[in-house]
């Protein structure tokens, strides 16, 4: 963002996640813009762990934070209404592909209704930009990769890609009757500090720095284009940036590691051997996810720039410096 072209005021939600504390803490370090906060803080892992992502920004003046729910429209009218955002980083969702496949209504409702309901104050308050964490989770089983925004994404396995489909394609159709500038990043496997303590990194390490066998899904050759959320970041930064109609762009290293692959790099970051076990792969988990980078080059100027074995020795050592500790214990 150079200075001229600087919003004043952007709407993250989902700011006190993963994703999004790293996106508040690049916005108040590198631009002059104000946040507004929406999140819940659900209990889709240990809140208090959202608690303390954001902790650091709740003493800035260019920050504040609603803990609120994005599903109700009232409240959500009253904030903006109320805070006059210029922009919004639409980040809140329930993200879990697996726990979808059992839990479709509360995916469903969170992730399509939430959308929407953002996509209504959007129209009501004429807001300027919209972006969307979409997820690699379209696209469903694919043999040939990379995977490109041109592909097949009528085939996701789990209601969780099948509900961030439904949002793109609600987006589109409130830029098409609106002209709701709005830009859809399909987002492939973040990782780096702070991430959900759920996925398969901080799970492994926990268990490592324990002593503990960790758990191998499947054989271990599923393949996943793992990428530093500080590019991640990078890429959300530019798409606030750039003026847009509506695209849909993948965000991913383009780089993909076999899970047998990532342990290693963990186990040489960490200086640690795993002991591993191995459990059958869940059914609505797909075989590889690879993005092709093609368009965020062309359309954003963007390249990830972090290498997975720094960006993970990066995580290992915010996890020894008490990040992966229980937040009981602290
Ligand atoms: N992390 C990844 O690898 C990845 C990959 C693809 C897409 N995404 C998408 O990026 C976004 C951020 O993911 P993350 O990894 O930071 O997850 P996260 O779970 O850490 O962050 C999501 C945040 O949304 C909040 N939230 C959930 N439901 C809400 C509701 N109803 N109202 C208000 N807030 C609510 C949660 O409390 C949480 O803080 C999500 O939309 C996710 O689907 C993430």
């Amino acid at each position: 963002m150079t200075k001229n072209q600087e919003i004043k005021k952007i709407l993250v939600t989902g700011g006190a996640g993963f994703i999004g504390s790293h996106l508040i803490e690049t916005i108040l370090k590198k631009t002059s813009s104000r946040i507004v906060c929406i999140d819940n803080f659900d209990d889709a892992y240990d809140p208090r762990l959202k608690q303390r992502n954001i902790e650091p920004f709740l003493k800035n003046l260019r920050f504040i934070l609603y803990k609120n729910d994005i599903r109700d429209l009232t409240k959500m009218k009253q904030i903006f209404k109320k805070e006059k955002p210029d922009a919004i980083v639409h980040l809140a969702a329930k993200a879990d592909t697996r726990k979808a496949v059992l839990s479709p209504f509360e995916y469903i409702s969170v992730n399509i209704e939430g959308t929407l309901n953002l996509l209504e104050c959007s129209r009501e308050f004429g807001i300027k930009k919209f972006v969307f964490a979409s997820s690699s989770s379209v696209y469903g089983n694919k043999n040939s990769a990379p995977f490109s925004e041109e592909d097949q994404t009528d085939f996701p396995l789990s209601p969780y890609g099948a509900s961030k489909k439904a949002a793109e394609i609600l987006i589109y159709t409130y830029h098409h009757n609106f002209n709701l500038p709005a830009i859809c990043l399909r987002v492939f496997n973040a990782y780096g500090e702070r991430m959900r303590p759920n996925l398969v990194l901080p799970l492994w390490l926990k268990k490592m720095l324990n002593g503990e066998p960790i758990e191998m899904s499947g054989d271990g050759t599923r393949r996943r284009d793992f990428t530093y959320v500080g590019d991640t970041v990078n890429a959300i930064m530019l798409a606030l940036k750039k003026p847009f109609d509506f695209e849909i762009i993948n965000i991913g290293n383009s780089r993909p590691l076999t899970l047998n692959q990532l342990l290693h790099v963990l186990e040489k970051a960490a200086g640690i051997t795993a002991t591993v076990y191995k459990r059958p792969s869940h059914h609505a988990s797909v075989e590889q996810t690879h993005a092709s980078t093609k368009k965020a080059k062309h359309l954003l100027g963007w390249k990830p720039l972090m290498p997975i074995e720094k960006g993970v020795k990066r995580f290992v050592s915010w996890a020894r410096n008490g990040g992966l500790e229980d937040i009981h214990k602290r």
